[in-house]
């Protein structure tokens, strides 16, 4: 029998990347403040959006290329229509092992079932806060209560893991570490604590509002239950603890205090069809354009390959020389 030929997608470091983000959509109904401007976000116009068609053609493209991992991101994803017909469609492409959704929550106990039956094997949900009124203050939009109602359907249905994505700020949310640990040990959800980063353009970030996941990790092991790492960097971002008596899993995406770049192993789509190397980039390879003006696959291969081999070494957050992308994170895909 004669092998096809896999490709392997690969930057000039010699990081391998099977990795993809996909953005369906900039638009959200949230306002968290890490991310967006409360008020003036302009939105793409819908013709600019990539379709399901296309957005499944470019999954065969990067599948052939050695992509095995898609995870689907916004904006708010689940303000796409359907969402569920185009995990349908890229859970048929061959070479496709996983596909994960990060969503805000607000739409998921009425679309969870439909997403779970198209094949959707892992969710991330955003949830700041466990009280309402902070969860407004990080959001700007009261929904706490909508977000429970979600997680209460994931947790019925045979989806896991479940994650839960905590961004800290210092001064706003840094008081619930303890709440979100204990809640971590009731729950099967993972409690993913993410550094605060500067990408919206309001974000308001600076260096004094992170909380560095070294902190974190004291402060739980002050309430007595103790964290034991389960493993450390590989190409996951996130250092995953457990609890030393093995109840409940805690994660830390430490981009500020311990940038990953040196194992990052993704690129990202942005929801216009650019593809974007890093978070960071300054630099977009139009896609969208490329297949709306008639490229052929393997024309679009070359130019991916040629991308991903000079993709960026790293940011370089809170050091000089750092540039802030122009768009925001629901504008790049969070
Ligand atoms: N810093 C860290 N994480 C962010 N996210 C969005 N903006 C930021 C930021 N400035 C992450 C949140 C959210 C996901 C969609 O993107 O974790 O859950
Ligand atoms: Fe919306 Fe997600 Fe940005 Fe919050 S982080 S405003 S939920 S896109």
């Amino acid at each position: 029998m004669i092998t096809p030929v896999q490709y392997i997608l690969q930057d000039h470091f010699g990081r391998i990347v099977n990795n993809l983000r996909i953005s369906v959509t900039d638009r959200c109904n949230f306002r968290c403040r890490y991310c967006m401007p409360e008020e003036g976000m302009v939105w793409l116009d819908r013709r600019e959006l990539l379709t399901y068609e296309e957005i499944t053609h470019l999954v065969h493209i990067f599948a052939e290329l050695g992509i095995t991992k898609i995870r689907l991101t916004g904006g708010e994803p689940l303000m796409r229509k359907e969402l569920h017909i185009l995990i349908e469609k890229i859970n048929r492409v061959s070479g496709i092992q996983d596909i994960a959704l990060t969503t805000n929550g607000y739409f998921l106990a009425e679309q969870a079932l439909a997403l779970v039956k198209a094949g959707l094997k892992r969710i991330n949900v955003s949830m700041d806060s466990l009280a309402p009124e902070k969860f407004s203050v990080m959001t700007r939009r009261n929904y706490l209560h909508k977000v429970w109602e979600g997680l209460d359907a994931v947790e019925k249905l045979p989806i896991r893991p479940i994650k839960i994505n905590v961004v800290l700020i210092r001064g706003i949310n840094d008081n619930e570490i303890e709440d979100f640990a204990r809640f971590a040990r009731t729950k099967p959800f993972i409690i993913r604590f993410i550094e605060f980063m500067p990408i919206g353009a309001d974000d308001g970030w600076s260096i004094e509002k992170v909380v560095p996941t070294r902190e974190v990790i004291e402060r739980i092991d002050a309430t007595g239950k103790k964290l034991v790492p389960v493993e450390y960097h590989g190409s996951q971002p996130a250092d995953r603890y457990k609890f030393e008596d093995g109840l409940g899993e805690i994660g830390f995406i430490s981009s500020v205090s311990e940038p990953f770049c040196s194992s990052c192993n993704r690129v990202r789509i942005t929801s216009d069809g650019k593809l974007r190397t890093c978070l960071f980039s300054l630099h977009e390879t139009d896609l969208k354009a490329l297949l709306r003006g008639g490229a052929g696959d393997e024309e679009i291969k070359e130019i991916i390959i040629q991308a991903v081999w000079a993709k960026e070494e790293g940011h370089l957050i809170n050091r000089p020389g750092f540039v802030r992308p122009e768009r925001t994170m629901s504008q790049i895909g969070g």
